[in-house]
């Protein structure tokens, strides 16, 4: 056996009872490692019935968050398969600054609090223990500088469709890369990218999830009214080692794409499925000039369209826009 991580997999696999034997067959161990890892799981606090003549069956698993759970989950072949967990750090986009030039492309460094958690525009991000998810993912694609914001939009993606499948939530996306439900937002997205001359040397992507805050009072004052919880949105609490795989699965396969095409092309439908904006009315608050329009989706760079009244479509690459609905904007 490698590690608990091939153990748990298996169990979760099964429907019914998995014999000691056929572990250690599977695995080519003796049945002596097969109980001290399936001790060592208990340990961590899974459930695992134990029956005679019958073998091993998962009952339930904590939501901890450890390597071998997020592993154990994971259907990837590079993403996430350097895992790196920790207690607390300063901040996931920080540790991975330290360790990028030697760390693989799709090394995953997550945290369960964050002491100095970084959000855009220089804000912070704050990143109590137990409840939520801190991750960032080291990437190292060739491309040209001017490309790496889409990468930040595949993120948003695999983010809001990774939600939907685990929780079941009307998650969406508000451009470019706030993923939101019921109008408040549940996750934000943090790029950073380190460059050479006119090369990528490597693009860092920090994902922050609210995941199992059960209500408002765990927000600062001044984002009360426009975040909130998967767990707030939907009542129930979630597993975020769960939750953490299922954006990795997606998000390989999206990368993949735009690595292949060089652009969103292959996403952009599924994009404005879920962007909340999509035929609403919108305000841009560009830094010459301050405007409204109808939003009219995406375009192969990620660019948002926005038509104005007199009918001409503007694309816009950056800057805040308001949606009406959102984040309170009436
Ligand atoms: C935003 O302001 O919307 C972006 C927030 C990004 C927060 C995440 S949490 C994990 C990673 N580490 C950080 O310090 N920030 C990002």
């Amino acid at each position: 056996m490698t590690d608990k991580s091939d153990l748990l997999a298996l169990l979760r696999e099964g429907k019914s009872y998995i014999s000691g034997q056929e572990l250690s067959d599977r695995f080519g161990v003796s049945r002596t490692a097969v109980w001290k890892a399936v001790k060592s799981l208990r340990d961590d606090g899974y459930e695992i019935e134990a029956v005679s003549n019958k073998g091993y069956r998962l009952i339930s698993s904590p939501d901890v968050m450890s390597e071998s759970e997020m592993a154990s989950r994971l259907r990837t072949v590079y993403v996430a398969r350097e895992l790196h967990y920790y207690d607390r750090v300063d901040s996931t986009n920080v540790v991975l600054r330290r360790m990028a030039e030697e760390a693989p492309e799709g090394t995953l460094a997550v945290a369960d609090m964050q002491e100095a958690g970084r959000g855009r525009r220089g804000r912070g991000w704050i990143s109590p223990p137990g409840i939520n998810i801190y991750m960032s993912l080291l990437l190292k694609p060739e491309m040209d500088p001017s490309d790496a914001p889409m990468i930040t939009l595949l993120m948003a993606l695999a983010v809001a469709d990774a939600v939907i499948d685990v929780t079941g939530l009307d998650a969406r996306i508000k451009w470019p890369n706030d993923v939101v439900t019921g109008g408040r937002k549940i996750c934000g997205i943090l790029t950073e990218m380190d460059m050479e001359s006119d090369y990528i040397r490597d693009v860092i992507v920090g994902v922050g999830i609210n995941v199992n805050q059960t209500d408002e009072s765990a927000f600062p004052e001044e984002i009360r009214n426009t975040a909130t919880s998967l767990r707030m949105s939907g009542g129930s609490a979630v597993c975020r080692s769960e939750l953490v795989a299922a954006v990795m699965n997606l998000f390989e396969g999206y990368y993949e794409e735009f690595r292949h095409s060089g652009d969103l092309r292959g996403i952009k439908d599924e994009y404005e499925k879920l962007l909340v904006s999509m035929g609403l009315e919108v305000r841009v608050l560009d830094p010459k000039g301050e405007y409204s329009g109808t939003s009219r989706g995406i375009n192969d760079r990620g660019e948002l369209l926005v038509e104005l009244s007199d009918g001409t479509l503007r694309e816009v690459y950056a800057g805040e826009v308001s949606v009406r609905g959102i984040y309170g904007y009436a």
